[in-house]
């Protein structure tokens, strides 16, 4: 058994609960850090016999002093650093919304600062970037101009720009991946979370509609949750960001796949554009690391909608799997 000891915060979270179920079954340490009492993600994947493994600490990321005892206490050596609060949430409430994001991310950082720990990997995203417009045609390279459009985006940025900062004056090394929309068990709630709960209606036969219809690069949370793990396990030497990739596919792709499966599903889309580009180029992130972590898209929306399909057999799951 290694060394290791994995603190992962927002660990009841879509990416969260797969992080910690990946590390489980690697046979890993793993502290949960998450302010939520509700494990109902984490239930969805890993049985309360394999959670024994787990310690779940209930913390909020805002206290300085809550976070820095967590990495104290457990002895923590890898970070993986996912709590946020997502758009809407920051939408409604801006403070908290710092509080929590960019607060709550130097928390993390002088954490493992006061702790010793060289090197961190953490969630941004691609709420960074601003609409289409202002870019060329075409993919978004590699920390292409970040010009957010709301508040939420501004926070990420804000942590990015903190990470090189603790690079700079504290060599604490950091990786930042910024997913796109990640789908899968588990994808609930935020502003993209619409492909995932359509997957999720198709499967109970209810109607649905998606709210919006531009292209989205869909990242399975699976992959998602592998890439960040990797992430934590490999330094690199500074403060890093990196896109994800990925196809991707306007709503009527989405609901063309889902209906492959569920041919009647009586899903629908609005028209809308999302408020940020389409697409993203993850060459850098592939030039850094080995393992670069991609489910075709039919493969994941299979996978998904047959975890449903067979989680709904189980009466626990009967008021969590709602759309
Ligand atoms: N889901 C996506 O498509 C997507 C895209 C880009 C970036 N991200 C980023 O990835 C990370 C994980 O996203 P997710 O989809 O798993 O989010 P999620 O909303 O499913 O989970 C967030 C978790 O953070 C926890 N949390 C919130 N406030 C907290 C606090 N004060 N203290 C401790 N825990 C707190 C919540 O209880 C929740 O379990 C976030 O940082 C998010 O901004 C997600």
């Amino acid at each position: 058994m290694s060394n290791k000891i994995y603190i992962v915060t927002g660990a009841l979270g879509c990416i969260g609960s797969w992080s910690v179920y990946h590390l489980v079954k690697r046979g890993d340490k793993v502290i949960s850090f998450d302010i939520s009492d509700t494990s109902h993600r984490l239930d969805l994947l890993l049985s309360p016999e394999e959670q024994k493994a787990v310690t779940f600490v209930r913390g909020d990321l805002a206290d300085p002093a809550q976070v820095l005892e967590a990495f104290q206490k457990h002895q923590i050596t890898h970070v993986l650093h996912l709590a946020a609060l997502q758009v809407p949430f920051c939408r409604t409430n801006p403070v908290k919304g710092a509080q929590v994001n960019v607060v709550g991310t130097i928390n993390v950082f002088e954490a493992a600062k006061q702790t010793g720990i060289s090197h961190i990997a953490y969630a941004s995203s691609i709420a960074v970037y601003g609409p289409s417009s202002d870019y060329p045609h075409g993919p978004i390279i590699h920390d292409a101009l970040f010009a957010p459009r709301t508040l939420y985006g501004t926070y990420k940025q804000a942590n990015e720009a903190s990470a090189k900062v603790y690079w700079q004056d504290y060599q604490l090394g950091s990786t930042a991946l910024r997913p796109h929309t990640v789908y899968g068990i588990g994808r609930d709630q935020g502003l993209t979370s619409d492909p995932t709960k359509a997957m999720l209606a198709a499967v109970l036969n209810q109607p649905f509609t998606i709210n919006f219809s531009s292209r989205v690069q869909l990242q399975l949370a699976s992959d998602v949750a592998l890439q960040f793990i990797e992430a934590a396990d490999i330094p690199l030497n500074g403060a890093y960001g990196f896109n994800m990739g990925g196809e991707a596919y306007t709503a009527p792709q989405i609901i063309d796949m889902i209906h492959k499966i569920k041919p009647d599903a009586p899903i629908t889309f609005v028209e809308r554009v999302l408020p940020f580009p389409e697409t993203f180029d993850d060459s850098a992130l592939k030039s850094y690391f080995s393992n670069v972590y991609y489910t075709p898209i039919e493969n994941g929306i299979n996978q998904t909608m047959a975890h449903f399909e067979k989680s709904l057999q189980d009466e626990r799951f009967a008021k969590v799997l709602i759309v």
